[in-house]
């Protein structure tokens, strides 16, 4: 597929984009990501079981549109007209029906559809996704075809590498040649972890075979300011680069300027799990993950000790913003009536 910018398809040229995460990258994060820079912004994976499961619900209250699990009454995707233009939704999955008709749920709302083919963790290897599809690429790419033809945005995958370049480059024409927007690519074979380097000459050589804009990943560890995105992106010969665990840390890696400080990135992300009612255990493991060591201070342990929303948000001095807003959509809570009108 054509980058066709001008045609309000998502373009992925030239990009700084906000890399899934699991239990990250739920809506306040993404929306931080994007006021502080990022151009795209991607979801955590989200399986396509679930996702078939789900009603849409437009959150008059939050302004949200929300996808609802039907057996478990769980928001499992709340999005925004925001982040529409921008937002990538993920889907782990190891079947091209039922991935088809999971981007079918959301299509409507979100930029573009992801197939992860790099998750190495168990779970996905186990029930034949994520990085389980690099070794079986025709059922990769049968995965690949069936979203292509199945929605009317952009399609992309995000892999990890194989040893041998040689493999990794004929694996990536083959994906590429369904129709896909493009491909992101972590250096890190299925059995690598970050303490190993990324092989960012295997990006460079796939960047040069394929004709579709190649994300460039993997490089967290060289990327601590916004300059080095840039040298990232040369090593590697890329169009794109796709940041997750600088961006986990410091959210203000996509400003172009300078850093923020962590109080400051704190509050601007509470302000949007506020603003959409984010529940205390996602705000709380998200900004644990930006605190790590702060922990221990005074303040972070009294924060470990919280359990409400209200709670984290008077730590940050955030707490009447917290009290006036909770106010004001207490009565109109999601309710049990909702979901049987799914
Ligand atoms: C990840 N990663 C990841 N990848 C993916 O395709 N789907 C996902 O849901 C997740 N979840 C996730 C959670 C967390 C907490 C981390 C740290 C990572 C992998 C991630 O997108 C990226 O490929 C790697 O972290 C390498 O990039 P960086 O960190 O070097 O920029």
């Amino acid at each position: 597929m054509v980058c066709m910018e001008n045609n309000k398809q998502l373009c992925y040229e030239n990009k700084v984009i906000l890399a899934p995460m699991v239990r990250i990258n739920t809506l306040p994060m993404r929306l931080l990501a994007l006021d502080y820079g990022a151009d795209i912004v991607f979801t955590e994976e989200l399986i396509d079981h679930r996702l078939i499961r789900c009603c849409r619900k437009e959150n008059d209250t939050l302004q949200s549109v929300d996808f609802i699990d039907k057996s478990d009454a769980t928001i499992v995707f709340r999005t925004c007209s925001r982040e529409k233009p921008y937002v990538v939704l993920q889907i782990g999955t190891s079947n091209p029906e039922r991935a088809a008709k999971a981007a079918k749920v959301v299509e409507q709302d979100v930029a573009g559809i992801d197939i992860n083919m790099g998750c190495p963790k168990d779970f996905s290897l186990k029930g034949g996704m994520g990085a389980a599809l690099l070794f079986h690429p025709d059922k990769a790419c049968a995965i690949l075809s069936a979203v292509v033809s199945a929605v009317s945005i952009p399609v992309t995958c995000k892999i990890r590498v194989l040893p041998d370049v040689h493999e990794t480059v004929e694996l990536c024409k083959k994906l590429a040649a369904t129709g896909i927007a493009a491909i992101g690519v972590h250096g890190r074979t299925v059995k690598e972890r970050p303490m190993h380097p990324n092989r960012n000459h295997f990006i460079k050589a796939i960047s040069e075979a394929l004709d579709i804009p190649v994300i460039a990943n993997g490089g967290s560890k060289e990327i601590e300011v916004y300059d080095d995105i840039a040298k990232f992106k040369n090593i590697t010969g890329c169009s794109s680069v796709m940041i997750a665990r600088t961006a986990e840390k410091n959210c203000s890696i996509f400003k172009h300027d300078s850093k923020l400080e962590l109080a400051t990135i704190i509050r601007d992300y509470l302000r949007h799990a506020v603003d959409y009612d984010n529940i205390a255990p996602n705000t709380k493991y998200c900004i644990q993950n930006m605190l790590r060591n702060i922990q221990e201070t005074e303040q972070g342990k009294t924060f470990l000790e919280s359990t409400t929303l209200q709670q984290i948000c008077d730590l940050w001095k955030l707490g009447d913003y917290c009290r006036q807003n909770q106010k004001k959509m207490n009565c109109l809570r999601f309710e049990e009536r909702d979901v049987a009108c799914c």
